[in-house]
């Protein structure tokens, strides 16, 4: 046991009430009651549990370090549990995300998401946790990019000599599982370079420099990657520290103001605006959607979760929520063209292809007057070895 504290976030999708619109309470009772039991022995020492839209979401803290065994087994019990209640009350795709039975000691590659950090407690340390529903993990590429890397987001960059060397990321080939480190700003292009294609190129874990504390923590976890196959969209967390030599809360909360677009949605073939919302809202009605994102803070004392404050239920973020509805309506016009439906890459892991190979047999030889010379991309063929 260490003196340092561990921030875990874990969460899975085990079933949902009124399809995939938003878990049940008493779901969450049932994780609850796991976590409560988990923190009378003494693994955790504090627990907050809510969800995000369709899914459940475990936020502990303890003093056993990332990738613990019995943490991990306190999340696989509580998502059990859960999935036990959700079966009862027949609600949809019951145990959806638990991809396997057989849980050996750690939950990473059996379907839910993970996030974990271990800090030395500052005096007083704010940390910001967000939860996205209907998206993916690099939908919080831009965010990152912004807090971290660029001056117009973040203030403290250029005027806080403690944020003013940077921060490394590590950024993550989700197809390859290969990571690269690249440093900002000096290498800031680089990092967009290969940001920009989220859905292969994941931030993992921003490091401030030149002391590589940790700053922000991403899951990686891509349900179609582990499972070959669309199961459900990967639905995204993270943890990002704040404040006193990191970015601000509002710095943090900032690039969430601009409701980019992201992949997920509807069957996970979409894309769509990432829409902030407060807790009451975390939920998705039109058109399985718009993707959200809730952002909870909390206080972190001796190991204890002190929160939380609902950080997008604030008024400062209705203007964002009303262009994410009108970029909404104008995506949801191209119905099944692209770029509103995923591309074929990415449509590779959902139903479409079951549909396309009953139309092969139709296609016969056309005459174009060319011979097509089709390149590979470096983005399609990985060639970074
Ligand atoms: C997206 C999601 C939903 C479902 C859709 C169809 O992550 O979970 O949009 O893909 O509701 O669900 P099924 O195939 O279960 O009827
Ligand atoms: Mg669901
Ligand atoms: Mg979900």
């Amino acid at each position: 046991m260490s003196t340092k504290t561990t921030i875990s976030v874990i969460k899975a999708d085990i079933g949902s009430i009124a399809g995939h619109h938003r878990v049940h309470p008493d779901t969450i009772l049932a994780a609850s009651r796991v976590l409560a039991e988990a923190k009378r022995n003494g693994i955790i020492k504090s627990f907050y549990v809510t969800n995000a839209g369709d899914d459940l979401q475990l936020i502990m803290t303890h003093h056993r370090g990332v990738d613990d065994s019995e943490v991990h087994g306190v999340a696989w019990n509580a998502f059990k549990e859960a999935t036990r209640v959700a079966k009862e009350l027949g609600l949809y795709a019951a145990g959806q995300d638990l991809l396997s039975d057989a849980f050996s000691g750690n939950v990473r590659g059996m379907g839910p998401g993970v996030a974990e950090m271990e800090i030395v407690e500052r005096p007083s340390e704010p940390i910001v946790v967000f939860m996205a529903d209907k998206t993916e993990p690099g939908a919080f590429n831009l965010p990152l990019f912004r807090i971290f890397a660029d001056p117009f987001n973040t203030a403290g960059l250029v005027i806080d000599p403690r944020l003013h060397n940077g921060f490394s990321f590590e950024i993550l080939d989700v197809y390859e599982g290969k990571a690269v480190e690249l440093n900002a700003p000096d290498e800031m292009y680089d990092i967009l370079a290969l940001i920009g294609t989220p859905g292969r190129y994941v931030i993992r874990r921003v490091y401030r420099r030149p002391d590589r504390e940790i700053a922000a923590v991403v899951s990686i976890e891509r349900l179609s990657l582990i499972a070959g196959r669309y199961v459900g969209k990967d639905d995204p967390v993270m943890i990002v520290r704040a404040q006193s030599g990191f970015p601000a809360v509002g710095e943090i909360l900032e690039p969430f103001s601009f409701p980019h677009l992201v992949a997920g949605w509807m069957r996970g073939s979409h894309h769509g605006p990432l829409m902030p919302v407060g807790l009451r809202d975390s939920k998705v009605s039109r058109f399985d959607g718009p993707p959200r994102v809730i952002a909870l803070g909390f206080q972190v004392k001796n190991g204890e979760l002190i929160g939380p404050a609902d950080l997008f239920d604030d008024p400062a973020f209705d203007e964002t929520r009303r262009v994410a509805q009108m970029i909404a309506d104008y995506l949801r016009r191209h119905g099944p063209f692209m770029p509103h439906r995923l591309g074929p890459e990415e449509m590779e892991y959902t139903t479409l292809p079951d549909v396309m190979k009953r139309l092969a047999q139709r296609f016969v030889q056309a005459e174009m007057g060319y011979k097509p010379i089709v390149r590979r991309s470096e983005e399609l063929s990985g060639g970074h070895d």
